[in-house]
């Protein structure tokens, strides 16, 4: 399977390559500022064509497609383009990134950026990599001198959860927080120890299942609001590299009472 899903990275990542210099369709979704561009369906279409040529009966869960459901235990979770409104605005922070659920665990995941060449892999059990080098995330545990990344859901301003509230404390306590676009590349960006934590509100499973497999296999922690089990069709995350975690998850909970 590993041979399939770097063709489809590949392959995926050519078509965002080829159409950023481009004029191309873009159209909102449920929300306006929610966007999907004809690079985000024509990146879906070249991947899935990729997997259902070699494994016809593997189910697949995409972002703009849905759910595709056959006989298989495996399930292939598919974001085409994580990061579609840089990519629509010509910001190259965005990304492809698959994720591959066995018996419902996810056992592979990788994730694409084609502008920077940068391609996040893991395998369970087998440790993380960036492009050929083993990545793990950072030691820092010191709260007050970590580097986080967050991002905002779409539905911010009625998020019962507190979102910006969350972001206000922390960069209140003069702590730099990034905000960059793609959930799957701030969670790569963490496994690789570029920041210490991430955490994020309303997110889907094609946002997460890759990227959750590259920040445990880079030693990272990841659990609900809760602190509890996650899973990656949780809504929510906070993935870090565990010694700063309680620390964001206090805030968070402060907040939600
Ligand atoms: C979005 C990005 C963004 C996050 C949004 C996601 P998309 O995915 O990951 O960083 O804040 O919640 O929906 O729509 O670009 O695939
Ligand atoms: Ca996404
Ligand atoms: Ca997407």
């Amino acid at each position: 399977m590993k041979n399939i899903l770097f063709k489809s990275l590949e392959e995926s990542g050519k078509i965002l390559k080829e159409y950023m210099d481009k004029d191309f369709i873009i159209e909102s979704k449920d929300i306006i500022s929610n966007l999907v561009t004809e690079v985000d369906k024509r990146s879906e279409s070249k991947i899935i064509e990729i997997i259902k040529t070699e494994y016809p009966t593997h189910n697949i869960l995409s972002e703009e497609i849905g759910a595709i459901n056959d006989v298989s235990d495996v399930k292939w979770i598919i974001d085409p383009i994580d990061g579609t409104i840089n990519y629509a605005h010509g910001i190259p922070i965005c990304c492809v990134s698959i994720g591959v659920e066995k018996a419902g665990e996810i056992i592979m995941g990788g994730i694409y950026n084609p502008f920077s060449g940068e391609i996040f892999f893991a395998e369970k059990g087998e440790g993380s990599y960036l492009n050929s080098k083993k990545i793990h995330v950072s030691e820092e545990s010191v709260f007050e001198k970590s580097l986080l990344v967050t991002g905002f859901p779409y539905n911010t301003g009625n998020n019962p959860n507190k979102p910006v509230e969350v972001f206000s404390a922390i960069v209140n306590m003069d702590i730099p927080v990034r905000r960059l676009g793609s959930a799957a590349l701030d969670i790569c960006w963490t496994a690789c120890g570029r920041f210490d934590g991430f955490w994020e509100y309303n997110l889907n499973a094609w946002d997460v299942a890759a990227g959750y497999l590259i920040l445990t296999e880079a030693g990272g922690k990841v659990t609900d609001f809760k602190g509890g089990k996650y899973s990656v069709y949780n809504k929510e995350i906070l993935a870090t590299n565990g010694k700063i975690h309680s620390s964001i998850l206090n805030i968070i909970q402060n907040i939600k009472k």
